[in-house]
């Protein structure tokens, strides 16, 4: 193997290709099923995203009126699932831990064998499945969490309004769903970033649909990946008592601490959903409300001076956590759900790159470089 490169984190490997998104990271240009992010997040529908992932072409108004009425029929999770949400939700474990159950569980939730028509292969079943189960099971725990009983899910709402439904037990209004909309598609697919990768290794094993999105959600979890907004909002409130960002910013550096929200692998310039995200944030951000965007936007520029004084030359900018915080706030989802509304939306790139896995497949195997000890001699345990 002495000839092979090696590279930590993949970061200069081509490790497939694909057909769902492509990443300019120093033009900051992202394409998303061949729109431009700027053209597709806005306008589309999670709906219409998924089934231009899942098809590569939108859909026409009946196309898209049965695809969402196939996606709603499978949004009741299994008594198996709630269950066990119910109790990661009593014992306060993370909304991620209760995401990764409904990933698990959702094979509970699938059709039985012979109930299917045999009109769709079992993998495109099992993304249905897994992009509406993953929402009602973040609901489901979300109510327990806060001692309330679930909302169960309604199919005369959309992907997304049944997500705040099913949340607060209230309907969301047309500005709330339209914020969440254009959020779920700005990051239903970004290349091959950690936890698409996991789905497509998965994949890559002809394993099923499933077992990839509980891998998935498993790399999502992680603060170098999904679980940045959280903490940017906690960054943000603390700054907005604190008073200062400039300070504040310096003194977390100064103890060794990553700013969430900024820096990323491929990008060398501002991701380009951080505008898209921002400007669809603005109109929550009114009247009094305005300083708390405000205080974003200066804070934004703060870390980004302070960040390109540590590391000159790096282009530490601001990555899409930071201004999902924001949107997500002002459309109303709880920090503590995040990350798992990220992984509500980014399973249907997972899906989408099973899909694609599956259709032109080559199990994923790399090689690794030996450090280790060779030679050793075995000591019985009583004399080591
Ligand atoms: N704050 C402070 N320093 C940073 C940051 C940051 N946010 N990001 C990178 N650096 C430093 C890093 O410490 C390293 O310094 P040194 O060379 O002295 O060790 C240098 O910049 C280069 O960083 P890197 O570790 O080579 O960058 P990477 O490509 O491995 O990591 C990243 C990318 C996103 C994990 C990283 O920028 C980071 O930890 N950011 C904060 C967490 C965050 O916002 N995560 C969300 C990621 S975007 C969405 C997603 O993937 O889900």
């Amino acid at each position: 193997d002495s000839d092979l490169s090696f590279d930590p984190g993949l970061e200069h490997v081509l490790a497939g290709e694909t057909r769902l998104s492509t990443i300019d990271g120093e033009a900051g240009e992202l394409v998303i099923g061949g729109f431009p992010l700027e053209e597709l997040a806005p306008n589309a529908t999670y709906e219409e995203a998924l089934y231009l992932l899942w098809n590569d072409r939108l859909p026409t108004e009946e196309e898209l009126s049965t695809f969402r009425s196939d996606l709603a029929a499978h949004r009741d999770l299994s008594d198996g699932a709630l269950a066990a949400i119910r109790e990661a939700a009593e014992r306060r474990d993370d909304a991620m831990d209760a995401e990764r159950i409904g990933a698990a569980c959702a094979s509970l939730a699938r059709p039985a064998e012979e109930d299917t028509d045999g009109e769709v292969t079992t993998h495109e079943r099992d993304a249905m499945v897994a992009v509406a189960q993953l929402p009602t099971a973040v609901a489901a725990y979300w109510r327990v969490a806060n001692g309330e009983e679930p909302v169960a899910p309604r199919d005369d709402l959309t992907h997304a309004a049944n997500y705040l439904w099913m949340l607060t037990g209230e309907e969301p209004t047309d500005e709330q769903v339209r914020g969440l909309e254009t959020y779920l598609c700005s990051v239903i697919d970004h290349g091959f970033n950690a936890s698409t990768y996991t789905a497509r290794v998965v994949a890559s094993t002809e394993s099923d649909v499933l077992s990839a999105v509980t891998g998935a959600v498993g790399a999502l979890k992680g603060p170098l990946h999904g679980g940045a907004p959280g903490p940017v909002l906690d960054m943000l409130e603390e700054i907005a008592d604190h008073g200062d960002p400039q300070t504040w910013l310096t003194d977390r550096l100064d103890a060794g601490e990553r700013l969430m929200g900024f820096g990323h692998r491929v990008y060398r310039v501002r991701d380009p959903r951080a505008a898209v995200l921002s400007e669809a944030a603005e109109e929550f951000y009114a009247g009094e409300e305005s300083a708390f965007f405000d205080l974003a936007r200066d804070v934004e520029s703060a870390a980004v001076s302070v960040l390109d004084e540590r590391k000159p030359g790096r282009s530490l900018e601001t990555n899409v956590e930071f201004y999902t915080a924001v949107l997500l706030r002002g459309v109303g989802v709880p920090r503590e759900l995040f990350s798992a509304t990220f992984g509500v939306s980014r399973v249907g790139g997972w899906t989408a790159h099973c899909l694609e896995q599956y259709a032109d497949n080559r199990i994923v195997r790399p090689r690794s470089r030996y450090v280790g000890e060779t030679g050793r001699t075995w000591t019985p345990v009583g004399e080591r």
